[in-house]
């Protein structure tokens, strides 16, 4: 059956699009049928499968509001069993037209529901807004990338709230499809580490046990618009993200 996983946290910079491309890739590569969905208007996603906003004629907002159908707007990309449902900038607009009208949060699940993959990954934007709470109600799988920084866990107890709401309202089991991922992880850092995790206090039990290590080679893959497995194998980013798609695909079973 289909597992579809939202990559939600309403802040920006904590490595979502990072976190999305390399899962989707790492299963891809595993011989899991993908598909990458780029809910962010930003488009870091489609752009960093190196496919260029406005190459395409459609994107996911003619899919939420104009009821393009979506397999019109899916697109291959060059990695063998994945493909992307690409975002554009009007998606931006398309959020607050989506916002007052009625059954506006199961959207994509609609959408996505019919399609036949082995796992759909949402990358979504920085806001709980209606375009993540859409994601949320979709996904049977919660994925919250966490960078270790000082101010990284503001706003978390909102995040888990909004998670428990959308959740409550919908029939799929919540808490134990939660999982948090630490990003940008320095083991150098041991003071603040253990700050962080401290103030993870009972969250600390949704840990994923893979952290991913702070990594330029990372960062340098986004700019080659290239996932990690491509640009640099040999890095720890990619030996951090394969070390993800195993425990995510071990708690799967
Ligand atoms: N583990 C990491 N090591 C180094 N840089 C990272 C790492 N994860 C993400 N980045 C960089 O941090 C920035 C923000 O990451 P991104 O995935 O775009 O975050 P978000 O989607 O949450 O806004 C990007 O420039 C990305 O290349
Ligand atoms: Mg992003």
């Amino acid at each position: 059956m289909k597992k579809t996983i939202a990559v939600i946290n309403q802040k920006g910079g904590v490595g979502k699009t990072t976190t999305s491309i390399n899962l989707a890739c790492g299963l891809a590569l595993e011989g899991k049928k993908v598909l990458l969905v780029d809910l962010d208007p930003q488009a870091h996603s489609t752009i960093g499968l190196g496919i260029r906003p406005g190459s395409y004629p459609h994107a996911v907002h003619d899919v939420l509001i104009n009821k393009k159908n979506i397999r019109e707007v899916i697109l291959a990309t060059e990695i063998q069993n994945l493909d992307l449902l690409p975002s554009h900038i009007r998606l931006d607009r398309a959020e607050q037209v989506l916002t007052p009208e009625m059954f506006k949060e199961s959207r994509l699940d609609k959408a996505i529901r019919p399609l036949e993959y082995d796992f759909v990954v949402i990358d979504c934007r920085p806001t709980l807004g209606t375009l993540t709470v859409n994601a949320l109600y979709a996904c049977d799988f919660i994925l919250v990338p966490c960078e270790m920084s000082r101010y990284s866990l503001d706003g978390f107890a909102d995040l888990m709230e909004t998670i428990d709401t959308v959740k409550n309202t919908t029939d799929v089991p919540n808490r134990e499809v939660i999982r948090i991922l630490l990003t940008k992880y320095d083991a150098r850092k041991t003071v603040s580490n253990e700050w962080i995790l401290e103030q993870l206090g009972d969250y600390r039990n949704l840990l994923f046990d893979t952290k991913i290590r702070q990594n330029e080679a990372l960062n340098q893959a986004h700019m080659a618009e290239e996932p990690i497995f491509m640009f640099k194998p040999s890095s720890s980013g990619a030996e951090d993200y394969l070390s993800l798609t195993k425990e995510f695909l071990s708690l799967c079973q």
